[in-house]
């Protein structure tokens, strides 16, 4: 259900359910991507003229306030984006709340404190979830979840929530969604997918999935060892799950069997330790420990000639989808992968979707802008669902 199936708006409120979970770093927002995605459903309803209390999760706080997962310096930058006061209130419910949320006139904007301060946000026990959910359904009268990097959590305000107010989804996931219905039914061939980050266990699923679809799978981040590893390689004191060995090695099978090419980097940047000022060199992935930090090197980027080599597939590919920085991008000398990977993204004629709030982060990080990727999604966890073709809570208990 869309916006239009709410009716009018003008002089409700409404609650508007959305991820604006972004990084901090001292306080500051390190990127406020997510926050940009939320723009097009809050001004929308501005000038619908409804009443609009936002509300939203920042961090994993434990059912506790913690001042360092608050929003309010989300409040902050919003209200500078939207050009417009967007109030905040240090409680997510309670007297402070319900006051402000009744003083809203037309077109007023509020933001809630951080849903995950309260324990039945995340409670697995769905009678605490519903109860804190209609707390929160009592301050409006239709909602509108917009979180699209949350939908797929079964939680208060994603789910329960849904069900206690007339609802709909905000434009931000009906975009998201538009975009990866894209991946998902007739992507245009060849169709590359470009996956890194540090874990394999984090990415079971889509590459289990992901086998059935796609014409090219490139492995970089720190999941690459593990790949390397089970095909007999030595990766010294690179992150290895040993205990997905065998997995990795069936995904290597099937992909043979379905004539889906996997590619696995050939060089490797090798560092001395985890630190950005660590002495490095480039060494062949079949041999890591030939590198001079012998046994206890560490593996943080992929190579030159495996970057270059990755650009070359995502230039002839019609359909890009990345998730997962290829090294340590944070440190510049480990940011040369991630780098090459990001401007092989924007030059290609192929539709890009870039996929994961640290994928999304790392573009922005290294200077790129989001207008020179077909599109930036703002989920991480859920976009990975999605294309897992996984059921996601917060978008059935819409349809
Ligand atoms: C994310 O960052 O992927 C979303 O905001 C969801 O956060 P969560 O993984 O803590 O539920």
């Amino acid at each position: 259900r869309t916006i239009e199936s709410l009716g009018s708006l003008a002089s409700r409120t409404v609650i508007v359910r959305c991820d604006l979970n972004v990084p901090l770093s001292d306080g500051r927002i390190t990127d406020d991507g997510r926050i940009r995605a939320s723009l097009a459903t809050i001004s929308e309803l501005r000038e619908a003229g409804a009443k609009i209390v936002l509300i939203s999760h920042l961090g994993r706080p434990k059912g506790v306030p913690e001042a360092a997962s608050s929003l309010r310096p989300v409040a902050e930058r919003l209200s500078e984006l939207l050009g417009a006061p967007v109030a905040f209130v240090a409680e997510t419910v309670g007297p402070d709340a319900q006051s402000a949320v009744a003083a809203l006139t037309d077109g007023d904007v509020v933001l809630l404190e951080n849903l995950r301060f309260n324990p039945g946000e995340t409670s697995k026990d769905p009678d605490e979830r519903r109860a804190f959910a209609a707390q929160l359904a009592a301050y409006g009268d239709v909602f509108i979840s917009d979180g699209f990097g949350v939908v797929h959590r079964a939680q208060a305000s994603v789910t329960d929530l849904a069900e206690l107010l007339p609802s709909a989804a905000g434009r931000l996931v009906a975009a998201e969604l538009d975009v990866l219905r894209r991946l998902t039914e007739d992507p245009a061939r060849p169709y590359t997918v470009v996956l890194g980050g540090s874990k394999v266990s984090d990415k079971l699923g889509v590459i289990a999935h992901l086998l059935d679809r796609v014409d090219t799978l490139l492995i970089g981040g720190g999941m690459l060892f593990t790949f390397l590893a089970a095909q007999g390689h030595r990766v010294a004191g690179s992150l290895l799950e040993e205990d997905q060995l065998d997995t990795v090695r069936g995904y290597l099978a099937q992909a043979e069997a379905r004539g889906v090419r996997i590619v696995l980097p050939t060089d490797i940047v090798v560092a001395e330790s985890f630190s950005a000022d660590a002495a490095h060199e480039i060494v062949p992935a079949d041999a890591i420990e030939s590198s001079r930090f012998g046994a206890s090197g560490i593996g943080l980027d992929i190579g030159p000639e495996t970057a270059a080599a990755f650009a070359a597939i995502i230039a002839e590919s019609a359909t890009v989808f990345w998730n997962g920085p290829m090294g340590v991008f944070e440190m510049e000398a480990f940011a040369s992968g991630t780098r090459t990977v990001a401007r092989a993204l924007t030059e290609t004629d192929g539709f890009t979707v870039v996929g994961g709030g640290d994928s999304a982060a790392a573009v922005r990080a290294l200077g790129f802008s989001d207008d020179q990727f077909g599109h930036i999604s703002t989920g991480g966890g859920a976009s990975l669902e999605f294309l897992e073709g996984a059921q996601l809570p917060g978008l059935e208990v819409l349809s």
